[in-house]
């Protein structure tokens, strides 16, 4: 029998630390022998979005492109991963659905903790104005309703939010 393939969909703010969790998630799974695919928003966006920006209709087409090549990979067994702010809930609720088996993580660290960190300077520009629309500051995050898995990072540690993680995907029957 084949297996049941899901996409793992990491939403939060910039520096929240979704690529660091995905990828943690992702080295567990294929140390297992398991089919893992990562979609980074920053690395998708060097290709397969490549030119859209960051106004609401940019982000929803950069979110449903990330969408349709998770749902194929999904439907073939794949455990897919995907790290993307995803600001708005309406089109997150659309992959969601269109993807069928789907696990949300709201990777939730107060602003102030990732602004802090600002891992890629981005927080500074924006504050000083040299980057506009840009996400919890001058630009809207709607947080997850009713996440599977919330990770708070700036309270636990990576390796307990990884455990969220794989926690869900056993409980759910992926693994
Ligand atoms: S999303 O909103 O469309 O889901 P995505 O996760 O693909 O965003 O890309 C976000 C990354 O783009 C950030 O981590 C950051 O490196 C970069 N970036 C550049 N400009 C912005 C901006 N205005 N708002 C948020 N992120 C930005």
């Amino acid at each position: 029998m084949s297996r049941r393939g899901v996409t793992v969909w990491f939403t939060g703010l910039s520096g929240a630390g979704k690529t660091t969790l995905s990828c943690g998630v992702a080295q567990q799974l294929r140390a297992w022998g398991l089919p893992v695919e990562v979609l980074d928003g920053d690395l998708v966006r060097q290709h397969l979005t490549k030119g859209l920006g960051f106004s609401k209709a940019d982000r929803d087409e950069n979110i449903r492109r990330i969408g349709f090549v998770a749902e194929m990979l999904t439907r073939h067994g794949v455990i897919v991963l995907v790290s993307a702010i995803s600001p708005y809930r309406a089109v997150r609720q659309e992959v969601r659905q269109y993807i069928g088996n789907f696990i949300e993580v709201f990777v939730d660290a107060p602003l102030e903790v990732c602004e802090r960190r600002d891992v890629k300077g981005l927080y500074r520009k924006a504050r000083a104005g040299l980057i506009q629309h840009f996400t919890g500051i001058d630009d809207p995050y709607e947080p997850p309703e009713q996440p599977e898995v919330v990770c708070k990072t700036a309270e636990q540690s990576i390796s307990e939010c990884i455990d969220l993680v794989m926690q869900s995907l056993k409980s759910r029957g992926y693994l």
